[in-house]
């Protein structure tokens, strides 16, 4: 680090290159929509995700850094600092994304990652401690439940083996089994032998506030809470013409009333409670046959534990009425349930002042969205910065950041890193 700090202050991103390489991620499993929308697939662990990896992977190695993949699949990529004693920061994201994936959800962080080190590297500084870019195996959760799975297993949350023994919701695969075939069942343990003196993440907002108020950077304050239920409604099949409509197990009709129960508590519940059931599968799914079995996920979030777990109370009560008025079976399974998460306050000074130091304008906001952040958090004082989407849209291959808000929040990100590092 030179000494004079004003020296690293002054310290700008290459916004271009940034942008190349979220481009050139982008392409791998690219979707376009059919009003130039551009997204991306890769859901994770698929080829297309080992795709994206080894390509994040080549530019990591071609920066130079130290390239270390867990046994979840993790990837941890250092630049060494002066001090080796000393505790990396850490920034880092993910790449996997949902079906409907845009090209910023995750990527951002870890490619504004690698940026940061470029920059560094290319102005010859040497940080005090080392820096660390990851990326975060299975962050979505939308292959394979919980979201986060990687940042949980990497900070202790859960155990590797049975990390490895979970099964896909769409095609019945085992994580672990994916993540051999794809090459990165890697031989470092987890949880990871130390954790980073800190932790700061960009991301997109993936909301509307921001750009509702015209406001550039997000200074993050914390994760709302999130609770992810799969539901399955047993009844019995029958004919849909000859089975009178008292005598019926209808798996299909609990769960229709228990999807807009659902809806109905969100609302009495008012914001900032929020509802959604994104996944349903119908057996036998056929026109004249009265469905015999329903499985659908709930997913709740709430930034009160509190009223979390209301909210929760209330929709597995409705769940188990309905499915007895109608004489069907119901089970519940927890796919997911992390407490609402709050950010280290120093951190999140940081941010903010970092952000207003550049010029430019802030908001504190907690996170709608899951993130690898608030696993981190709970090892390593931890922090994210927001940049604005447009239209508030992600998971949807509309979503879009421009270039300027890229970079600003690139910067900001920089110049935290450079901070801390100097700790
Ligand atoms: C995961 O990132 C989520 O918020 O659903
Ligand atoms: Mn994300
Ligand atoms: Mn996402």
């Amino acid at each position: 680090m030179p000494a004079d700090a004003h020296d690293w202050h002054d310290l700008r991103v290459d916004g271009d290159r940034l942008w190349q390489r979220l481009e050139a991620l982008g392409e791998i499993g690219a979707v376009h929509g059919p009003n130039g929308e551009r997204g991306s697939a890769r859901l994770a662990l698929t080829d297309l995700d080992r795709e994206g990896r080894d390509l994040v992977v080549s530019w990591m190695g071609d920066l130079g850094m130290d390239i270390a993949i867990d046994a979840i699949g993790n990837v941890v990529a250092t630049r060494a600092g002066s001090d080796p004693a000393a505790a990396p920061v850490m920034v880092g994201s993910h790449i996997d994304t949902v079906r409907t994936g845009g090209r910023f959800d995750g990527n951002l962080g870890v490619l504004a990652g690698l940026e940061i080190v470029e920059t560094i590297s290319q102005h010859g500084l040497t940080t005090r401690r080392p820096i660390q870019v990851a990326f975060f195996t299975d962050e979505e959760g939308a292959r394979f439940a919980p979201d986060m799975l990687g940042s949980l297993v990497y900070v202790g949350g859960l155990a590797v083996e049975e990390a490895l023994d979970v099964i896909a919701a769409d095609d019945g695969a085992r994580l672990g089994d994916e993540l051999t075939r794809i090459g990165y069942a890697g031989p470092t343990p987890v949880p990871a032998a130390g954790y980073p003196h800190a932790y700061a993440e960009l991301h997109i907002e993936q909301g509307p506030i921001l750009e509702d108020e015209g406001v550039t950077i997000g200074v993050v304050t914390g994760v709302q809470g999130i609770s992810w239920t799969e539901v399955t409604v047993t009844g019995q099949s029958a004919h849909a013409g000859t089975t009178p409509m008292q005598l019926r197990h209808d798996a299909m009709a609990v769960a229709a009333r228990i999807i807009h129960e659902v809806r109905l508590i969100s609302g009495y519940l008012g914001s900032p409670q929020v509802a959604t059931v994104g996944m349903l599968a119908v057996t036998p799914n056929l026109v004249n046959v009265v469905p015999s079995k329903v499985v659908f996920t709930i997913d709740l979030r709430n930034t009160e534990e509190r009223r979390l777990k209301d909210a929760e109370a209330q929709v597995f009560a409705a769940c188990h009425a309905f499915a007895g008025d109608e004489g069907c079976e119901i089970t519940l399974r927890t796919l997911a349930r992390f407490e609402p998460v709050e950010f280290d306050n120093d951190m999140i000074d940081l941010v903010e002042s970092t952000a207003q130091r550049l010029g430019h304008t802030t908001k504190r906001m907690p996170s709608g969205a899951g993130h690898d952040a608030q696993m981190l958090a709970r090892v390593c004082p931890t922090s994210m910065v927001f940049v604005p989407s447009v239209d508030g849209l992600s998971h949807n291959i509309a979503e879009y950041t421009g270039p300027d808000d890229v970079t600003a929040g690139a910067n900001v990100l920089l110049q935290v890193v450079l901070d801390r590092a100097a700790d």
